[in-house]
């Protein structure tokens, strides 16, 4: 059971978890703020400690371990690759490239695939489409980027120029030039800035890091419309919330009109490394051998753990559990929300969930971490939730029952920081004109 102690093994528990910490503290560049916890293996929607206490995961790795940890299928096609051959590079074919991007063919009805390492690669990747595409048939002087408010797309030049939070992008300034932002689900502010000038329109359909904000399709629409008329590029962001989170294999098929390129990653391997850029022919068709490329994006052995992946994903109709599990959840959480007043309003769709608090999420995150669940909150006052898509309904009920503890133990935080207030009324205006 989640947040009990177990009698383990030597074998299982690591006996080394003070001087992991130790070191890491020590040694590590400080890009992170890290709970002293440190996690050795998992199970399904389990996670263990070097303590051997076990904790119920519904943060997924930030949405990468949709199969849980230690999926069996996943964990014999790692050992079967691991055994012939874990690169070969790209100036050679593989077994698995060629099949997967096969499948994501079908899987998003876009035409061709590049591979990465990560998702702000896969960014780059479509950027770079975007801009070589744009100079190609118009010209140098189209190159500016439009992108949303509150998004985030990466850490990279490329995609911290269009990530939204100013405290990602001021420190490493000057950034990528032609970069821009639009308000979210605001079509006004997006005819004012698109015009002939723009080569590419970034869009996440279901915000994640900015706090799990839907795009409208009233946006989405003119958005296409916008992009078709000046032969720019509509990029989906599906990093986050593509492959199934929605309960959809790509979150913008909720929409009438498809992008002309999309970018996924975090859950494509399993936790392996890999993203891809999806792109329209008539945009893919713009690019030739050596003008873009990657030493290690599409090995063997992660193309063919994504080829079980999304094989397992069908096979186990596991989209149906993402809607029906997500819809427990979210009903769940509204009869919580009854009963907290700091709970404001539950958002999402399959399992990417967001519950919005009037106060600082933090201390409910630390909380959870004690009571045995393990979640996160982004723009200080949203708990985001991104369990694995195996995650099952006695689960749901565990979570909840857990949280509602949480909700009643952590001392409530007087206030909320400037910050999150200013933060809420933008979300707050773009929701409603979503509606
Ligand atoms: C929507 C979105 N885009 C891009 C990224 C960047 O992906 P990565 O961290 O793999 O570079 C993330 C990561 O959280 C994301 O959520």
């Amino acid at each position: 059971m989640p947040g009990q102690r177990k009698t383990h093994s030597r074998k299982t528990a690591s006996p080394s978890g003070a001087a992991a910490i130790h070191e890491a503290e020590r040694y590590l560049a400080n890009t992170y703020k890290r709970p002293k916890i440190v996690f050795t293996h998992g199970k399904g929607c389990v996670l263990y400690d070097h303590r051997g206490r076990a904790y119920l995961d519904f943060l997924g790795g930030i949405a990468v371990n949709a199969l849980g940890h230690a999926h069996p299928r996943l964990v014999r096609t790692i050992r079967r690759e691991a055994g012939r051959t874990t690169h070969v590079s790209n100036l050679f074919h593989n077994p698995y490239q060629g099949p997967l991007a096969k499948k994501l063919a079908k899987w998003s009805g876009l035409d061709r695939v590049f591979f990465t390492n990560s998702g702000t690669e896969a960014v780059e990747a479509a950027l770079k489409l975007a801009r070589a595409y744009a100079h190609a048939k118009h010209g140098a002087g189209k190159m500016r980027i439009l992108a949303l408010e509150n998004s985030f797309h990466g850490r990279t030049f490329g995609a911290v120029s269009i990530t939204w939070p100013v405290k990602y992008r001021q420190p490493f300034e000057p950034l990528v030039p032609g970069a821009e932002f639009v308000r979210l689900n605001d079509t006004a502010d997006l005819e004012s800035k698109f015009t002939d000038s723009v080569c590419a329109i970034v869009i996440e359909p279901v915000q994640g890091e900015g706090g799990i904000l839907p795009v409208s399709e009233t946006f989405w629409r003119r958005a296409r419309e916008l992009a078709t008329q000046h032969d720019a590029a509509l990029i989906a962001d599906e990093i986050q919330c593509g492959l199934g989170r929605t309960g959809r294999e790509f979150a913008y098929q909720r929409f009438a009109g498809a992008p002309d390129i999309a970018v996924i990653a975090k859950p494509l391997a399993g936790g392996l490394p890999l993203g891809a850029m999806l792109a329209r022919e008539s945009f893919a068709s713009i690019l030739s051998p050596g003008m873009h490329g990657t030493t290690f994006g599409g090995g063997p052995l992660v193309c063919a753990v994504a080829l079980e992946f999304l094989t397992v994903v069908e096979e186990e109709n596991l989209l149906a559990n993402v809607r029906a599990r997500g819809a427990e959840l979210r009903e769940g959480l509204a009869a919580l929300a009854k009963k907290f007043d700091f709970i404001t309003e539950i958002r999402g769709e399959g399992l990417m969930v967001g519950v919005q608090l009037s106060v600082d999420g933090n201390p409910y995150v630390a909380e959870a971490l004690a009571q045995g669940v393990v979640i996160n909150c982004t723009h200080e006052t949203t708990l985001r939730l991104l369990p694995p898509f195996i995650v099952k309904s006695a689960q749901i009920k565990d979570f909840l029952r857990r949280m509602e503890t949480v909700f009643a133990k952590t001392k409530k935080p007087e206030t909320k920081t400037a910050d999150a207030a200013h933060a809420e009324s933008r979300r707050a205006r773009a929701l409603a004109a979503a509606r």
